[in-house]
């Protein structure tokens, strides 16, 4: 009897990916995705990869009562993987109260429907934004949680106070935080992949967009910080490795294998790449030239972060294994199957 799996967001960047990889670890997965940063398309992507199509609700996870009919609909979800939430870091300075309500109550109505539809456990999409500018690089999940810079970033830090809180107050399910570095690339067959609506926010999607004409030309946002080329550091990882974390998690969840009700994971590769340095690795991999510039920083910044990933290589037994020209790549795969698809 396959194990069955409530993946919000599903339809989303990370969400689609990790359902593929559930899929393919022979678990049976529900996504629940109300398609305000995604599309429908994605679930036939899921198909096309895997050969088996997840089922699929398009409801609000603020909806209570529709939240709650999926569980009526599929009974026996064994554990969730919470990633949906809005996460565009510079909307939500702009509209403060739409990612409070839309990622904290999204959180609060699947803890309190958990213990009536015996849930055993949450692996809950956090991020490296809660380290803020850490003191020492690497960075590991004992360093210090730093004032949010970002209402994005303190809905995520309030998600695991809540979480934190609730497994204190004597919860019966157990939780895994997951805190993402900088997530890029796309699955080997192109089938899915990073979708922004719009202008894109992140770096590879924009820089992607350039390499092939659409945008005319990337700007770097600074090269005057204290870093060897005075761009930038971040831990950027592929997404099916990613991906393959989350299988991991909600596998030591459910098989009793937590050594704690609550747990804190890194997610990074450990390797600290420069935004030069990417266009560079990009250039070079795919031969695509990236016309770009360097411009003033962008508020909000911080100058430099990585992954001490330590901790889930021994104790979730995971790696990034990746690297990083194959994950420029198979961003750049990607692009060139929208274009072939007529899509952008
Ligand atoms: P995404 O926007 O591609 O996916 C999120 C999905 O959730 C979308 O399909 C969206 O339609 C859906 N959604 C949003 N609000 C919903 C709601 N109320 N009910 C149902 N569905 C809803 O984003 P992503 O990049 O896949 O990120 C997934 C998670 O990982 C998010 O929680 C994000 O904060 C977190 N995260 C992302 C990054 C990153 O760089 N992408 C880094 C760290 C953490
Ligand atoms: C990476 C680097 C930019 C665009 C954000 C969120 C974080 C998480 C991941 C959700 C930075 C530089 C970017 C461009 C550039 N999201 N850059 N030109 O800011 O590390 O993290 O996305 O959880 O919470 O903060 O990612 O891809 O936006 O930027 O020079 O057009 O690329 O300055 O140094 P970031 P990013």
């Amino acid at each position: 009897m396959k194990r069955k799996i409530l993946v919000t967001g599903g339809a989303g960047y990370i969400g689609s990916h990790t359902t593929v990889e559930l899929q393919n670890a022979g678990y049976e997965v529900v996504i629940v995705d109300n398609l305000s940063n995604s599309n429908a398309k994605v679930i036939d992507g899921i198909e096309k990869i895997t050969g088996i199509r997840p089922a699929f609700e398009q409801v609000d996870c603020i909806d209570y009562p529709a939240l709650k009919g999926v569980f009526d609909k599929y009974p026996g979800i064994k554990g969730i993987i919470h990633f949906a939430a809005s996460k565009a870091v510079g909307e939500s300075v702009h509209k403060p109260l739409l990612y409070y309500r839309n990622n904290l109550v999204s959180l609060l109505n699947l803890l309190e429907l958990m213990p009536e539809y015996k849930v055993e456990g949450i692996v809950f999409s956090s991020s490296c934004t809660v380290y803020g500018q850490p003191e020492t690089l690497p960075v590991d999940e004992s360093a210090p949680i730093q004032p949010a810079l970002s209402p994005y970033g303190n809905t995520k830090q309030i998600n695991e106070e809540i979480i934190r809180d609730a497994i204190y107050a004597g919860v019966p399910y157990k939780s895994i935080i997951l805190r993402y570095f900088n997530p890029i690339g796309a699955h080997k067959t192109a089938e899915i992949g990073e979708l922004p609506n719009g202008v894109p926010q992140n770096l590879l999607p924009y820089l992607t967009q350039t390499a092939i004409g659409i945008r005319k030309e990337l700007s770097v946002y600074g090269d005057d910080y204290s870093t060897p080329d005075g761009s930038c550091i971040r831990d950027y990882i592929h997404v099916v490795d990613l991906s393959k974390a989350h299988v991991v998690a909600i596998e030591r969840l459910l098989e009793g294998k937590s050594k704690d009700q609550l747990e804190y994971f890194n997610l990074g590769t450990g390797n600290g790449v420069s935004v030069l340095e990417l266009i560079r690795a990009f250039e070079k991999t795919t031969g695509v030239k990236v016309p770009h510039k360097i411009v003033g920083r962008r508020e909000g910044d911080i100058e430099q972060i990585w992954a001490n990933p330590r901790y889930a290589n021994e104790v979730l037994g995971w790696k990034a294994a990746e690297t990083l020209e194959d994950t420029v790549q198979s961003a750049w795969n990607w692009q060139l199957k929208l274009r072939e698809r007529g899509i952008m």
